[in-house]
């Protein structure tokens, strides 16, 4: 048998309510803090990702879906939306029409991890990105928005993590700080820590390797090495949060996997789900339009897991339990009445749900599946109420039944 392959899987109609509610939320709120939808290509040129993210970050080196299509030219599917949303502002120069672009989606990505609980290799992210601004109110603007959306969502055990990354001059001499200070341990370190130690100094900090995160324990912080203008930014940004009452840890060790950061970077951290606990993921990006498009355009966003948080809220037990329903259910008496049953139902389904027995199915077995479906009214077509051209009515919450005039249904 043909099954669906490792790391993806389908959404069934037993679920698609839960997708609902949650994506009616995400777009009521992004509303209200006036985000417009933008949908992008499922792929796109790889160079745009492998530029945009970073050669050097696990997502390009070994996670990618890339091949080459039949112009031999190398695509990749979406990976994550930032540099896609990027490259849509330059292409239609969004810019140049407004100072700022307040933006978000709500889409399938693509990654080739080892999958586990809430990790797959097609999942479904919402984000948002705000393009055209360094002001720190959109960097705590963010984290409210995440925030205020897994609250909405009725999650409560999740904590905000910040931290900054500042402007890449002081990341630098702190990178160098950091090779010091582990220079006579990079020969201790876990195989691909020691391949980082060369390539995205960084991430060491995200190393799961005892031994690693032993050594690392007394490394320096960049958070301590920063300069005056990005220490600045990243005081203004949790004045706000306090000022919004938006409980939050400052994390130095939040280092992110995506190349494009600058200043601040968040996580929002669930308690709920095991090891693959982040919800969401985001931070500010002032110089990735300019990589890729050459305009000084800072941004900052925020991507979630859509399969995390739905995962996170079973746990929970927030997920409300949604019980099937429809408006019309008919059934038919007589076998006779089938083509007038599909005409009614035909009718009715203009302004209504309706359904109805497409087999030949005793009366006794339409009504238990017009419980199955929920149905508000049952209609009743045949016997002598149909020779005097009416039909009886039936409501299944009080059970009372009236007598109606085929004529007048609508
Ligand atoms: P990210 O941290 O790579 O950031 O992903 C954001 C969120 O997507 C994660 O916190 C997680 O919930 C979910 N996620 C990532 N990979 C998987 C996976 N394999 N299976 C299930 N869920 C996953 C970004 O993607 C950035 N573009 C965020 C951003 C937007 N930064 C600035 N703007």
């Amino acid at each position: 048998m043909i099954k669906a392959i490792t790391g993806t899987k389908d959404i069934l109609p037993s679920e698609i309510q839960n997708w609902y509610n949650l994506e009616d939320i995400v777009k009521n709120i992004m509303n209200s803090f006036n985000y417009k939808e933008i949908r992008t290509p499922i792929f796109e040129e790889t160079r745009l990702f492998s530029r945009g993210i970073g050669e050097a970050t696990d997502i390009v080196s070994k996670e990618m879906y890339t091949f080459i299509d039949r112009s031999e030219t190398s695509v990749t599917l979406k990976p994550e939306m930032t540099a896609s949303v990027v490259r849509a502002l330059l292409e239609h120069s969004l810019d140049k029409q407004f100072q700022l672009n307040k933006l978000f989606y709500i889409s399938p990505m693509f990654r080739q991890e080892r999958p586990q609980a809430g990790r797959f290799r097609q999942f479904h992210q919402f984000g948002a990105e705000a393009l055209g601004s360094t002001s720190p109110a959109l960097d705590a603007e963010m984290i409210i928005l995440a925030y205020q959306i897994l609250k909405k969502l009725g999650l409560s055990n999740f904590v905000v993590k910040i931290n900054s990354l500042g402007i890449p001059s002081s990341r630098e001499n702190y990178k160098n700080l950091l090779k010091e200070f582990l220079a006579d341990e990079v020969k201790n370190l876990s195989e691909e820590s020691q391949k980082r130690y060369e390539t995205n100094i960084l991430r060491l900090f995200d190393s799961k390797d005892e031994r690693d995160q032993k050594i690392m324990e007394n490394a320096p912080l960049l958070i301590e090495h920063l300069d005056d203008e990005s220490l600045e930014h990243f005081d203004e940004v949790k004045q706000m949060l306090l000022a919004a009452g938006i409980p939050f840890e400052v994390d130095p060790k939040l280092v992110r996997g995506l190349d494009y950061y600058t200043h601040t970077t968040f996580e929002l951290v669930s308690g709920s789900v095991g090891s693959q606990s982040a919800l969401c993921g985001g931070g500010r990006y002032d110089l990735l339009v300019n990589q890729l498009g050459e305009r000084d355009v800072p941004g900052i966003g925020f991507a979630a897991g859509i399969e995390r948080i739905l995962l996170a809220m079973e746990n929970e037990k927030v997920i409300t339990e949604i019980k099937p329903q429809i408006d019309f259910y008919i059934v038919r008496l007589e076998k006779e009445l089938n083509k007038k049953v599909f005409e009614i139902a035909t009718k009715l389904r203009e302004n209504n749900s309706v359904e109805f027995d497409y087999t030949q199915r005793s009366v006794k077995a339409q009504m238990r599946e017009a419980n199955r479906l929920g149905a508000k009214k049952v209609l009743m077509i045949g016997g002598e109420e149909y020779e005097r051209g009416t039909a009886v009515l039936k409501n299944m919450d009080d059970g009372s039944q009236e007598e109606i005039l085929l004529s007048e249904i609508k």
